[in-house]
This record gives structure tokens, C-alpha cells and sequence, in this order.
């Protein structure tokens, strides 16, 4: 793997359920999905393996998670799309650049979106398809149902899925989870999702990967606790704060 290693963040303020493991996110708790019910899903691979999950935005542009990129810079990246496994079928695509947010914060998660472009423009079909990007200033609310998918590890610590994998969490916005992580930590370009006792949630290697409701992506996978554990609902990066620096790189 070429993603950052494990880096463990703790606030002192809080017990040590409440350390952060940037990075890891995975589907715990979901169940197994077909690629043409999540056709936009992508995998971010770093030297032909899985490193993150994407958004497929239009047929030139993947939407993925800054940190995906941080320390590591991979000098070849590339995409697959239009598979339900990670490491085989569909088709892959080789990236000729990759756009960071000027504000990413590799402390604080904050800003954390990242665009890769491809060399050739995708091919759709019904296994690979782009997802809607809300208005700017679209509220994620409290409760909404929002579908993510990845093939991040089953359970903390654990493998990661062959298969897509998704899982349904609701949104927490992040004036009701600064109870878990605090004010300062949970930004305003983020929002939490999941449950307060656990069970279901994103892990290592479903980083970057999308959060959609009502067919409108609204997250991507960022960071989080112990995933599924108690209290430690995932930290999604706010898409709709993000939209006009997205607009900005793929209309340009
Ligand atoms: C980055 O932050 C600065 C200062 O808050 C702000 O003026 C700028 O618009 C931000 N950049 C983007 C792309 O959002």
C-alpha cells in the first residue's frame, strides 16, 4: 500500500476511543454490492493496487480524498472503473494530473478533496456512469440516508473487501458531532455519518470514496475513529462547501 501508514491523532481532551486514525476507513457492516447499482464508484489504484475510492464527476475528472495523496506521492496513478472487484475487470485508466485543494490541511483534515484527471475520457456504459454534484450550499441535514461504498476493510484492522461492498448511514451534521470529536476538530467543510453505538461504518481503503444521497453526491469518505466503534461516527468531507473549487478544475 501507498497510502500514508498508520498515524495516530489523539485530543487529549477526549478518552482514547476518540484517537483518530486518519486514513482508515473501510465498509464495516454493509453488504455486498453490484458496480452497476454504484456505477460511479471508482478505485484509485497506486502501482496497480487499490489505494482509494473515487467519484467518477464527468469523463475526464475522478473526485477523490487529498490525504489519498499526502507524503507518498504515487508516481503512477491509476483508475479503474466499471468493476465490482478491486484488483480485477472493468477497465483502467492512467491519470495525467492531479488537482489537491489549495486548503487541504494534512493536520486537521480540513479541505480534503482532490481531483485526478485522465489521459483518455472514460467510456460509459451501465457499469460506469458520472454522479451528480449538488448546488453550492446545499444542506446536508441531520438523519438524510446517505449510501457509501468502497472496498475498504471489513472490520478495524481487518482485510479489505474484493468485492464492493456498501453500506447506509446516516447523516450527523457537524453542529451534533462535535459531541464525539469536539468543535475544533470537525471543521465546517466536513459532516459525520453513521451511528452513536457503532456497527456500521467506512474504513481503511474506502478513503475518498463517495457518499451520495437521493443520487447527489454529498461526501467523501475522510476520516474517522475506530471504525464502527461507539461513538466514533465517520467523518465525511462536505461536497456542497467544496463545490465551486470542484467546478473550478473540471469546467476549466
Ligand atoms: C483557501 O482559503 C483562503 C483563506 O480563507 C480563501 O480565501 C480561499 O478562497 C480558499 N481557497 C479555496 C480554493 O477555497
Amino acid at each position: 500500500m501507498h497510502m500514508k501508514s498508520v498515524i495516530f491523532v489523539c485530543y487529549p481532551l477526549f478518552n482514547v476511543a476518540l484517537c483518530t486514525i486518519p486514513g482508515h476507513y473501510r465498509i464495516v457492516g454493509g453488504h455486498e454490492a453490484s458496480i452497476n447499482e454504484y456505477p460511479y464508484q471508482a478505485s484509485i489504484q497506486f502501482f496497480g493496487r487499490h489505494a482509494c475510492g473515487g467519484s467518477i464527476l464527468t469523463d475526464r475528472f475522478i473526485l477523490t480524498a487529498a490525504h489519498c495523496f499526502e507524503e507518498d506521492y504515487p508516481s503512477k496513478v491509476t483508475v479503474r472503473v466499471g468493476s465490482s472487484r478491486r484488483n480485477s475487470g472493468g477497465a483502467v485508466y492512467d491519470v495525467d494530473k492531479i488537482y489537491i485543494h489549495p486548503n487541504f490541511s494534512d493536520v486537521t483534515y480540513d479541505c480534503d478533496v482532490a481531483l485526478t484527471r485522465l489521459k483518455k475520457p472514460l467510456v460509459f456504459g451501465p457499469s460506469v456512469k458520472n454522479v451528480a454534484l449538488p448546488s453550492k450550499g446545499t444542506i446536508v441535514a441531520d438523519g438524510l440516508v446517505a449510501k457509501a461504498s468502497g472496498w475498504g476493510q471489513l472490520f478495524d484492522e481487518g482485510p479489505m473487501s474484493e468485492m464492493l461492498q456498501a453500506v447506509e448511514l446516516p447523516v450527523i451534521s457537524k453542529d451534533n458531532c462535535e459531541i464525539f470529536y469536539g468543535h475544533t476538530v470537525v471543521s465546517d467543510n466536513m459532516f459525520c455519518a453513521g451511528y452513536s453505538f457503532g456497527g456500521k461504518d467506512t474504513c481503511l481503503g474506502d478513503s475518498g470514496g463517495p457518499l451520495v444521497v437521493s443520487g447527489i453526491l454529498v461526501g467523501i469518505t475522510s476520516w474517522g475513529g475506530v471504525c464502527a466503534a461507539p461513538r466514533n461516527p465517520g467523518v465525511y468531507t462536505n461536497v456542497p462547501a467544496m463545490t465551486k473549487y470542484i467546478q473550478s478544475i473540471i469546467s476549466a
